[in-house]
């Protein structure tokens, strides 16, 4: 137990993986792969299991505890966190200087820290002798909530200082998620008819709050560190050297974050920001500009809410006002019924906005919003627009409320919540065309079967023709049936009978997901797939064997059970393998061989925004056709693909010579054009 070797192997792994975290988020300049980081890290997993007397709490194992916590204790903060003032203008960032030089005994030319306002939600960090032993919300500014074991989870955030840190140190920093993984995250949750969160910021708030850690490391939190509480034995002249300090003891700092000489070249670099700002992978809502000197911020104090030797500077939100024609009910797969707003054309942070989701009827009580109202809207980032309010002082009398339709618009089929709880609304037919149509497509889509050809114009003509009545009546086609429609000519409907012929083979993971169970997204069909291996297990499945896999839930499971259970599937699944489908967890496409020998052996990074493929698809993708992906930058990568706006990956590969591709080159590598 005691064997000084073992101790020092563990303390060497554990040392290698906190340079390597340094490495990574502190200089986003890794030494290692990330396939040799996964290494140490399961070698030290694998000891400390086996010498659990050896385990330390700031060990780099100890991210995700398996306890879950039934609440949060308040604590007060040492130093109270306040929030800043704000400002719109030129103009009041100059009396702003001009009020802070007045209260200054001495008027010094000043220098600033300017800085992007990250939109996300503020924390505050305890290390003691180095070691994070607390991670607390703002609260009130009074009080703060205790997540450690959360915010713990944060990959970004060392667990145990480096160098010469101070014995014990309070920093103070935003928590965010990048817009990338907030997509993934809400088309996660839209695929298991979840609520989809309105902003990366609430998305970021939700999860510092949840109770269950090991969930929140899912969620792929981000934090960098803005400012600093307290340091004991320790002093800083500058808000520049504690950010330099900071990031020499392994803290993610801002690499935005810069000095400038004078107000005026603060204020160039927040307008050169202003027009950056869709380009960066987080939310920001604005600039803060600080002074520098530390002994000038404490001269100039703080008032009950802010400091005066900071103040934000608010970018033009993109806001916009309009008024709501319509509100049209389409109806989802699994027959949701969401209302739509349709909107008069008005132009919002550079694109012309017409419609609008208003994701359930809740959501309209909520916002108390009636047909013809005037209303406030608002697009944050690339984020879709969003009702801000209703502009009731607009209203003439003519508005109309918004009933709760009680028949399907589609199939006047009956509408029902499933329960009272429940946020959306259900057409319950399941012969409603508006279902199948959603239905269809799904199962044809690039993360279930993938079928080329079969998309949304295809299949609104297969089913208004009634060609198509179910999911199995795709394999029945004939060429003959789509030469009806005026969409297909000869060299079409040749390509989409050969790739529905081609899907007969997918995985069962892929058709288990294009079923569409309710709350079965990917991840869950994939882990089914790999644990019951073949469909006719799925039929003789009983509650613990679901739920004793640790990735499916209590819904989850019931819902699978309901599927299977109920004789129309049985009759269904039959039918798919009548139809040739081979329905086994290694059922696999062929690919060609001429696109898999491109990939294969070779490492990919994606930097940027792709325009045909989401991030995931494009990684798995790769993954697929022999290759690898990594997310940090390393001169052992092939091919960068750079999507739009691309970020600081982008100049680093450039930097280091590598091959950069567009997203059409990466398809063509992939076979896929
Ligand atoms: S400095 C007030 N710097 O904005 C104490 N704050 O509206 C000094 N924020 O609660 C804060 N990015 O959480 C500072 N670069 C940045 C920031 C930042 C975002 C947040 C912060 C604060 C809020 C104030």
């Amino acid at each position: 137990m005691n064997d000084p070797k073992i101790k020092k192997q563990i303390a060497s792994l554990r040392q290698k993986i906190r340079q390597a975290d340094y490495r990574y988020y502190a200089l986003s300049d890794p030494e290692i792969s990330d396939k040799e980081y996964d290494n140490l890290l399961k070698e030290l997993k694998t000891l400390e299991e086996k010498y659990p007397g050896l385990v330390i709490f700031d060990s780099p194992t100890q991210r995700v505890s398996g306890a879950v916590s039934s609440g949060f204790k308040a604590t007060k903060h040492k130093i109270k966190m306040l929030s800043l003032e704000n400002t719109y203008s030129i103009e009041e960032l100059k009396s702003w200087e001009a009020k802070i030089k007045r209260l200054l005994k001495k008027s010094p030319g000043l220098d600033y820290l300017a800085e992007p306002k990250i939109d996300g939600v503020s924390c505050s960090l305890v290390y003691e002798k180095g070691s994070l032993v607390m991670g607390l919300t703002r609260g009130d500014g009074e009080s703060g909530e205790v997540v450690t074991a959360n915010i713990k989870t944060i990959r970004s955030l060392p667990l145990k200082l480096r160098g010469d840190y101070p014995e014990s140190l309070e920093v103070r920093g935003e928590i965010y998620i990048q817009r990338e993984d907030f997509k993934q995250i809400n088309q996660q949750r839209a695929s298991r008819n979840e609520p989809v969160f309105a902003n990366p910021r609430n998305a970021a708030s939700g999860s510092l709050k949840l109770l269950d850690s090991k969930l929140v490391s899912q969620r792929r939190l981000k934090c960098l560190i803005h400012s600093f509480g307290w340091a004991k034995g320790f002093t800083f002249q500058t808000q520049k050297d504690f950010l330099a300090k900071a990031k020499d003891w392994g803290l993610p700092i801002d690499a935005r974050s810069k000095n400038c000489q004078d107000l005026g070249q603060a204020i160039d670099y927040c307008f050169k920001l202003e027009k950056e700002r869709e380009s960066f992978s987080y939310e920001v809502d604005g600039m803060v500009i600080k002074v520098n000197s530390l002994k000038l911020q404490e001269e100039l104090g703080a008032t009950l809410k802010s400091p005066r030797w900071a103040v934000a500077y608010k970018f033009a939100a993109h806001q916009a006002t309009t008024k709501v024609k319509e509100i049209e009910l389409g109806v989802g797969r699994t027959g949701i019924i969401t209302p739509v707003a349709i909107l008069e054309p008005v132009a919002c942070g550079g694109v012309t906005i017409s419609r609008t989701t208003l994701h359930n009827f809740d959501e309209i009580e909520r916002l108390g919003l009636r047909r013809g109202d005037t209303v406030l809207i608002e697009r944050a980032g690339e984020v879709i627009p969003k009702i801000i309010k209703v502009i009731t002082s607009k209203r003439k009398g003519k508005e109309v409320k918004i009933k709760i339709p009680s028949r399907c618009p589609v199939c006047s089929g009956i509408v029902e919540k499933e329960k009272e709880e429940e946020v959306y609304w259900y057409c319950i037919n399941p012969d409603c065309p508006a279902q199948l149509k959603r239905s269809l497509i799904h199962f044809a889509g690039r993360g279930a079967m993938d079928i080329e050809g079969l998309g949304e114009a295809a299949v609104e003509e297969l089913v208004k023709q009634k060609i198509v009545n179910s999911l199995v009546d795709i394999y029945k086609l004939k060429k003959e049936d789509l030469f009806k429609l005026p969409l297909f000519k000869e060299k079409k409907a040749d390509n989409l009978i050969s790739a529905i012929n081609k899907s007969k083979s997918q995985p069962l993971a892929r058709f288990l997901f294009g079923l569409g169970i309710r709350h079965v997204g990917e991840k869950a069909a994939s882990v089914l797939a790999k644990k019951f291996k073949t469909i006719d297990n799925f039929f003789k499945l009983s509650v613990d064997q679901l739920e004793e896999i640790p990735e499916i839930g209590p819904v989850m499971a019931a819902s699978v059970l309901k599927f299977f259970s109920n004789p129309k599937t049985k009759k269904m699944i039959e039918a798919f393998k009548q139809a040739g489908l081979r329905l086994n967890v290694g059922a696999s496409r062929r690919l060609a061989p001429t696109a898999t020998s491109k990939i294969a052996g070779k490492t990919f990074i994606f930097t940027g925004e792709l325009e045909k493929l989401s991030r995931s698809q494009a990684q798995k993708l790769v993954e697929e056709l022999g290759g690898k992906w990594v997310s940090a930058i390393s001169k052992n990568i092939d091919f960068v693909v750079a999507g739009q706006n691309p970020g600081s990956k982008y100049r680093k590969a450039q930097s280091l010579g590598l091959k950069i591709i567009a997203e059409s080159d990466f398809l063509t590598l992939a076979g896929r054009r």
